[in-house]
């Protein structure tokens, strides 16, 4: 468990979410739990009845929602959504569920300090429903990948991916469940790298330790290895 001194001193997340906030709930136990230095210290999102809002308030981390209806245009909520998380003076910003496209205009100056997960192995399956997708194309392998966003969706450079094997007998809603179980370990893994300084993004490339990676770190045993 994290001193109170060592916490006020690590590095702070703005964590972005639309749904249900389960893998917001994963870096929140993983930090409580002293296996991630950092502090989430906003929860932000498009939904003001999603799940993951009520489990910031329940962890005693601010959050709130803007509804994208009470603004003239995407530009215009994506421009109040970050003003919201500019004055939570994040280091970082994670999009854990958070079910919009952001534009060009305000991830420019978040570029290499913001990221995603999605659930399948990017570059197959952006956008939604991966998992009956994954299963409808047949393919013997699916997971999940942790990627700097860009205004791209889903196209980010990809950092890191966890895999699982898709089962003959898999429908959706069992390969989402197995997916969502190496989700956590993923994303937690990832956030580790990022916050210790060891990744970049140089001209849409991702860096470790100074070192361009040509394939994403792939994640095994909880830990991720090139
Ligand atoms: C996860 O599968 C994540 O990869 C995707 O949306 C889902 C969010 O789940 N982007 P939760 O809200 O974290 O439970």
């Amino acid at each position: 468990m994290a001193t109170p001194d060592a916490a006020a001193a690590s590095p702070r997340l703005v964590v972005l979410a639309s749904g249900r906030g389960s893998n917001l709930q994963a870096l929140l136990d993983a930090i409580a739990e002293g296996r991630l230095p950092a502090r989430v210290v906003g929860v932000l999102g498009d939904r003001p009845k999603a799940p993951a809002l009520a489990r910031a308030h329940a962890a005693g981390i601010p959050a709130l929602a803007l509804r994208p209806r009470d603004f003239a245009s995407r530009d215009a909520f994506d421009a109040a959504l970050f003003a919201e998380v500019v004055a939570l003076q994040p280091d970082f910003i994670v999009c854990a569920g958070y079910m919009r496209l952001l534009g060009a205009t305000v991830l420019a100056p978040w570029a290499g300090r913001i990221v995603n997960i999605h659930p399948s192995l990017l570059p197959a399956f952006k956008g939604l429903d991966t998992h009956a997708r994954a299963i409808a194309a047949g393919v013997v392998e699916h997971g999940a990948s942790v990627h700097f966003v860009t205004a791209d969706l889903d196209g980010g450079p990809v950092i890191a991916q966890a895999r699982v094997a898709v089962q003959p007998d898999d429908d959706a809603a069992t390969l989402a469940a197995r997916v969502l179980e190496v989700e956590y370990p993923l994303l937690v893994a990832t956030l580790g790298l990022l916050v210790s300084g060891r990744l970049a993004l140089r001209g849409g490339v991702v860096l470790l330790d100074r070192r361009v990676i040509d394939t994403p770190l792939q994640l095994a045993a909880n830990h991720l290895a090139a």
